[in-house]
């Protein structure tokens, strides 16, 4: 992982914080800074503040942050040397590899290879004549030649190592398989195919890299109806959305969540190429912020049953408060021998065709109508004691809408549902209201009165032992930051002499930077800190702090420094003796307890 200093010096310099994000997120100025929305989390409002001056990014809501590198980690989810190869190819820097580094991004590249090569086998196997079953089963389903190419769709054979033969052929190493997941080992050591007899679906990122497979059984008895390949090196389902390669070209204005892998397909093949799904997970943070680089309108479609009623809603809460806008696409169910089965977007589209679909598409509701649906199928509205309830539950829901013009809508419509005046129901809205304004005032003058805690890093792994000293720890790295020449030629503090390892060694990297002559930066620091620790360290560096006075402030924040790890060490060392006593009663302590 070790870069040369003198490179990632260049590196940091040639790659302005400002240009980079500017290509994710868009920026307006305000004062000294630029503003945007977060791309790390969900929001309206943006809290997400890039400095020029020192060269960092700071969310105020999320509370993430640190220099050029972390930002390119973060939004690409990159490791640390995938970051600095990024960054060093957009300023056009060669990059002096180390034989580490190059090693695991052969071993990445030699993955791909391997998914690659099996999805092309597959693919072949499907136009053979071994490929029949699943062909059959392709014609059962109607999808069409061209889709299933679209797709990438192909054949595993209802054999233990067709693959493995075929890929050994081709110098791939058991080692290789069993790291893509694409084979299995039994308990005597040998190894066999993952996929047999199925219907193969290649899963390919954004990028168009192939990096895992989901498979379906080609009949109804067969267990597990999917199968997908387990989490790898370049595969978790966290983290990808089946057909995102196709949708994230769709000229419609959004895209739909779905949550079967062939419903997909068919939405493809009807002309709804902007739908997605997720592979045997619930939406994720992860899904989200890749969509957002996308979209900004997402449809939820997920079954009209229990389980997809449970993923709607917990889709909702993900993206509750999100830039996303959100709709939500209900399946009608249908009736069938007298009873009503759920249809997910493949069987509707195939029973009342993409028309239907279309109109579903352009009347589904947003989420809050989604909800208030869901509350009401609670109750009975006919019943007096229901109604009542309805009210109740209802206006909780309403009291949390962010906006009042959609309160008031909303609870005009409530009020309808309800036959009761809207009057009432408003009235009721806005008790719950202030009882929830009072709650999270509540919240708030619970943490002021504990300032220590409101100070505390946000990682636990990280907090202070001794808050006293760490406000002046974080002064003087602030000070340093700002303007060195505060500072004597002898430093003025060890790293010893700091009372949280974390800033000590933050001290002690800028130091150097600045004995050999290097622009103190914490852009530089990248390469040591993790990004929690990073991101701890630029929050610390975003409070104010005044350089007029800089000089006085430095001379207490050292005196504090020194005085608290006097105290520390005197614990520790004062007088011999008296620490032996000390020993012996905390020993007395233990063997009274037991
Ligand atoms: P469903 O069982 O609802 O299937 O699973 P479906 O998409 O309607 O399938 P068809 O129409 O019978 O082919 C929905 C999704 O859940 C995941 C798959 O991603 C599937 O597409 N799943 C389901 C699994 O991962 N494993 C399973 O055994 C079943
Ligand atoms: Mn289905």
């Amino acid at each position: 992982m070790a870069f040369p200093q003198s490179f990632m010096d260049e590196l940091v310099a040639r790659s302005d914080i400002v240009d980079v994000v500017s290509s994710y997120v868009q920026l307006n100025r305000k004062g000294s800074n630029l503003f945007g929305l977060c791309p790390f989390h969900s929001e309206k409002t943006g809290s997400f503040s890039v400095s020029p001056d020192k060269q960092i990014y700071h969310c105020f809501g999320c509370k993430k942050g640190g220099g050029v590198i972390n930002f390119m980690m973060e939004i690409e989810n990159l490791s640390f040397p995938d970051a600095v190869r990024a960054l060093a190819k957009r300023a056009g820097m060669e990059v002096p590899e180390e034989e580490g580094d190059r090693e695991a991004s052969r071993r990445r590249q030699r993955l791909l290879d391997l998914n690659r090569d099996a999805a092309r086998f597959y693919y072949q196997l499907l136009q053979q004549p071994e490929g029949r079953a699943v062909q059959e089963y392709l014609d059962r389903r109607r999808i069409k030649k061209t889709t299933a190419v679209n797709f990438g769709m192909g054949a595993s054979l209802d054999s233990w190592d067709t693959l493995l033969l075929a890929m050994t052929k081709k110098g791939y190493t058991k080692a290789d398989l069993l790291t893509a997941g694409l084979a299995v080992q039994n308990k005597n050591g040998g190894l066999y195919d993952k996929f047999r007899n199925r219907l193969m679906l290649p899963v390919i990122d954004t990028r168009g890299d192939v990096v895992g497979f989901g498979s379906r059984a080609l009949d109804s008895q067969t267990e597990p109806k999917y199968l997908n390949t387990a989490e790898t090196p370049l595969y978790s389902k966290r983290r990808v959305l089946y057909g995102l390669n196709l949708a994230k070209k769709t000229k419609r204005p959004n895209i739909i969540l779905c949550e079967g892998n062939l419903d997909i397909v068919t939405l493809h093949q009807a002309g709804f190429d902007n739908a997605v799904a997720s592979m045997g997970t619930a939406l994720t943070v992860e899904q989200t912020r890749l969509l957002s680089r996308f979209t900004k309108e997402l449809v939820l479609c997920y079954d009209n049953d229990n389980a997809g009623k449970i993923a709607t809603e917990r889709a909702l809460q993900i993206l509750n408060g999100s830039e996303f806008s959100v709709k939500v696409l209900q399946l009608p169910r249908r009736l069938v021998d007298g009873e009503y089965v759920k249809q997910d977007p493949d069987d509707y589209i195939k029973n009342l065709g993409a028309d239907a679909f279309e109109r579903l598409l352009t009347g589904s509701e947003n989420g809050v109508e989604f909800r208030m649906a869901q509350v009401a199928g609670k109750y009975d509205l006919a019943n007096d004691e229901h109604r009542v309830a309805y009210c109740e539950e209802i206006s909780e829901l309403l009291a949390s809408l962010p906006g009042a013009v959609e309160r008031e809508v909303y609870t005009v419509r409530a009020a309808e549902k309800a036959s009761i005046s809207p009057d009432a129901m408003k009235l009721e809205v806005q008790r719950a209201f202030k009882r929830r304004m009072a709650q999270e005032k509540r919240a708030e003058t619970r943490k002021n009165l504990n300032p220590t805690r409101a100070l505390q890093p946000k990682e636990s792994a990280l907090r202070y032992e001794n808050m006293r000293s760490a406000r002046a720890e974080e002064g003087v790295l602030r000070l340093l930051l700002m303007d060195d020449s505060l500072f004597p030629t002898q430093p003025p503090l060890t790293r010893e002499d700091f009372s949280s390892p974390l800033l000590g060694q933050v001290f002690a990297a800028l130091w150097q930077a600045k004995t050999e002559g290097r622009r103190i930066a914490l852009a530089s620091l990248s390469g040591l800190l993790s990004s929690e620790e990073m991101s701890h360290i630029t929050a610390v560096c975003q409070q104010p702090e005044s350089v007029q006075n800089g000089r006085q402030a430095l001379a207490d924040y050292i005196r504090i420094i020194r005085t608290e790890a006097e105290k520390r060490s005197g614990g520790d060392n004062a007088d011999p003796l008296l620490a032996v006593i000390e020993k012996n009663r905390s020993k007395k302590g233990n063997g009274g307890k037991q």
